[in-house]
């Protein structure tokens, strides 16, 4: 199980501090990218991945939560991204949707897709050949420190179905804390995001409280 702190609840006051726990804890971080209009808020630019870039060794995990995903797929691509996951919803059909995961995948990273809460697992079944990561939203996009959303056991237990002997990891996201991580692992995560339980308080306690379930 890889556990992928969600930068976007760092404490940016303490950004050297937070991120040497962050390179000694942890293999991943998780870059939430939002542009303000697939999501009502508004996150980081390029230019912080590259501060992260020059900051920490760590697999760069890039969420865009953007309405045009092949203009910043490539933005973050240069910018240093390890993975690049966008939203399914954020294109109009699926030849579109397979596009940008072509454009993600020709720069030689990793490409993922994400769904939000209400959209059905079985909208993925096109991609799951074609991509590296799927991202289950259990939460709706656009903030930290939501409620995890119960009802993504059920799209986790189709995405598992689905998946059959494919190698793409399932990643959850959103809401995730010590006591729910067990039984998302014990239901099929590959991969668990967690923003607000990992920076507040006893970072390294929170980190671990996680890690040691593998
Ligand atoms: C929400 C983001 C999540 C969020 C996770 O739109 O995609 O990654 O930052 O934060 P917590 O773990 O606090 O829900
Ligand atoms: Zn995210």
């Amino acid at each position: 199980m890889i556990l992928a702190p969600s930068v976007l609840s760092l404490d940016y006051t303490k950004f050297n501090e937070q991120v040497s726990i962050l390179n000694e804890n942890v293999s991943w971080l998780h870059f939430d990218v939002m542009d303000g209009h697939f999501v009502p808020n508004l996150s980081f630019g390029p230019d912080i991945l590259k501060a992260f870039k020059k900051a920490s060794p760590l697999f760069m995990d890039v969420h865009i939560m953007v309405s045009d995903p092949a203009f910043f797929a490539k933005v973050f691509y240069e910018a240093g991204a390890d993975s690049i996951t966008f939203h399914y919803e954020a294109l109009e059909n699926d030849e579109e949707v397979l596009k940008v995961i072509h454009q993600i995948k020709s720069y030689g990273i990793k490409v993922g897709i994400s769904i939000k809460p209400k959209t059905p697992t079985e909208v993925l079944k096109p991609f799951l050949d074609e991509v590296d990561l799927v991202l289950l939203m259990s939460v709706e996009p656009g903030f930290g420190g939501q409620s995890f959303i119960e009802g993504t056991y059920d799209k986790l237990e189709v995405l598992t179905a689905l998946r059959g002997d494919r190698q793409f990891l399932i990643e959850i996201d959103g809401g995730v804390k010590g006591d729910n991580a067990s039984n998302l692992i014990a239901s099929g995560a590959d991969v668990l995001v967690a923003g607000s339980y990992v920076f507040k308080g006893d970072m390294i306690a929170n980190i671990n409280s996680i890690n040691n379930l593998k």
